[in-house]
C-alpha cells in the first residue's frame, strides 16, 4: 500500500480562529498543515505572512509545508525558515537565481520543494530534480481555495513519477489544487505522493476534517 500523505491547505480555514482549526486538522489524522502564503503580486491575493506562522507554531508539531506564492522570493526565505517552516516551496518564476534559493533553504536546515504552474514544464527543473526534497505540482492556477481541478495536469505527474523512477530519486510528488473524492484516485496512481487539500477537507461531510482526510487517503 502506497504511503499517502494529506496535506490540508489552510487557505480554507476560519481565518479567526485558525490555531484552533490547525488542531482540528491534527485531530482529523493530517500529517502536514500546507500554508498557502500569497503577496498580491505573484498572485492575485493576499493571505498571512511570518508573524502568522510563529504563532501557529505553537499550536501544533506537525511539520509546515509554507507554499511561497510570493516574487522576489529569496530576500524573504530566512523569515519564513525562523517562523517555524519545515518544508519551504517556492516558484522558479519567483526567484533570480533557482540554485541560489534553494541552497539557501537547505542551509536554514529546511526540506526545499519547487512548485510547478500549470503551464510551467518539467524540463526547466529536471536539472536540480536530485537536489530538492518535493516537487509542488499545482493543478489549478494559484491564488485562490475552491477551484476546478486541471485534468491535464495528470500527464505532468505520470511524467516527473517516471523521470523519479528512471533516475531513482526520491522527492515527494505533492499536488495541490481542487482535490476531492473523484479526482484523488488518478493523482495517486499517477504517481503523487502527498495530497494538499482545502475545500474538500473543510466543506465536505459537512465539515468532517477525520472523514474527509481518511476518504481522501483511502482511494
Ligand atoms: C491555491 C493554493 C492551494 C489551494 C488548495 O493557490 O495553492 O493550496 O488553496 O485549495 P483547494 O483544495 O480548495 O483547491
Ligand atoms: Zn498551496
Amino acid at each position: 500500500m502506497k504511503n499517502i500523505q494529506i496535506s490540508p491547505s489552510i487557505l480554507s480555514a476560519d481565518f479567526s480562529q485558525l490555531g484552533e482549526e490547525i488542531k482540528r486538522l491534527e485531530d482529523g489524522g493530517a500529517d502536514l498543515i500546507h500554508v498557502d502564503v500569497m503577496d498580491g503580486h505573484f498572485v492575485p491575493n493576499i493571505t498571512i505572512g511570518p508573524p502568522v506562522i510563529k504563532t501557529l507554531r505553537n499550536y501544533t508539531k506537525l511539520p509546515f509545508d509554507v507554499h511561497l506564492m510570493i516574487s522576489p522570493v529569496h530576500k524573504y526565505i530566512k523569515n519564513f525558515a525562523e517562523a517555524g517552516s519545515d518544508i519551504i516551496t517556492i516558484h522558479p518564476e519567483a526567484t533570480d537565481n533557482l540554485i541560489e534559493s534553494i541552497q539557501l533553504i537547505k542551509q536554514l536546515k529546511k526540506k526545499v520543494g519547487v512548485s510547478l504552474n500549470p503551464n510551467t514544464e518539467i524540463n526547466i527543473i529536471e536539472k536540480i530534480l536530485k537536489d530538492i526534497d518535493l516537487v509542488l505540482i499545482m493543478s489549478v492556477h494559484p491564488g485562490f481555495g475552491g477551484q476546478k481541478f486541471m485534468p491535464e495536469v495528470i500527464e505532468k505527474i505520470k511524467k516527473l513519477f517516471q523521470i523519479k523512477k528512471d533516475n531513482k530519486l526520491n522527492f515527494d510528488i505533492e499536488v495541490d489544487g481542487g482535490i476531492n473524492f473523484s479526482n484523488s484516485k488518478e493523482v495517486i496512481s499517477a504517481g503523487a505522493n502527498i495530497l494538499v487539500s482545502g475545500t474538500t477537507i473543510f466543506h465536505e461531510n459537512n465539515g468532517d476534517i477525520k472523514k474527509n482526510i481518511e476518504t481522501l487517503r483511502s482511494m
